[in-house]
């Protein structure tokens, strides 16, 4: 894991509350203990990124990419969703799809093995189910005290491990979420993570990217803004 991609002081926050919330007085005993237990190493590197995602997250963001999903019929969509978390950016996106009818393949994909492994399960808590807008709550249906997605029906999501800064996009698509991501990264990982997501574009293709974050050379790399937090590539 290449850590100097993520913001500094964001790190030795999450550092030292591990160490904590681990029983470890000092660094060395630390890095001992990591090398001897690969687990340690597993959790450790799960708990050093931020992995807070919600189903529907931002509203109305949402609701600006379903209508222009929905004045742009095309064959099959094709979508990524990179830094996917445990699925609910790319179940959020399918239900869209699902809702207006249309085909779609989504490629979800995260560079932690433990969200990916949480998000191929497809089982969510009750709060994370809350989140869901009622009208879409049809989708979903109730297992053993845990809310599971029916199956799809007018396409499918696969997940997929992938360092956004580190390798090239996983194909070409008609649009790419990106939320909540590139916000952690130092100035020259958010550049490089920024141009494999141009790279995965088509040109028209849209970039969604999280309602916090600023983006603003837009036009330096080649998009036009269409709605809060979306752009298209020219
Ligand atoms: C804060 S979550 C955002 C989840 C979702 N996109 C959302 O906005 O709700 C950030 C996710 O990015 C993942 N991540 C961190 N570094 C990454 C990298 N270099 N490549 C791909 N994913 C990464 C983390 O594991 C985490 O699951």
């Amino acid at each position: 894991m290449d850590l100097t991609m993520y913001k500094r002081a964001q790190l030795e926050r999450r550092l030292a509350s591990f160490l904590q919330r681990e029983g470890f007085s000092n660094a060395h005993a630390f890095i001992v203990a990591l090398r001897q237990e690969p687990s340690l190493y597993r959790r450790f590197h799960t708990y050093l990124t931020i992995h807070v995602t919600d189903f529907f997250r931002d509203l109305p963001y949402w609701m600006h990419l379903k209508q222009i999903i929905a004045h742009h019929p095309q064959k099959q969509w094709s979508l990524w969703s990179a830094g996917c978390s445990w699925g609910a950016e790319p179940v959020t996106a399918a239900l869209i799809f699902e809702d207006l009818a249309l085909p779609y393949h989504i490629k979800a994909t995260d560079s932690d093995d433990i969200v990916l492994e949480q998000a191929r399960q497809g089982v969510y808590a009750e709060d994370s189910y809350q989140k869901v807008p009622s009208n879409y709550r049809r989708f979903f249906r109730l297992h053993n005290d845990q809310w599971r997605l029916k199956p799809l029906t007018h396409g499918t999501i696969s997940y997929l491990r992938h360092d956004l800064v580190h390798q090239p996009p996983p194909g070409t698509f008609d649009a790419v979420i990106c939320r909540n991501l590139i916000i952690y990264f130092e100035p020259p990982a958010r550049s490089r993570a920024l141009a494999n997501l141009q790279l995965a574009l088509r040109p028209g293709g849209l970039l969604f990217l999280g309602a916090t974050e600023t983006f603003l050379e837009y036009h330096e790399l080649g998009f036009s803004p269409l709605a809060p937090s979306i752009y298209q590539k020219d």
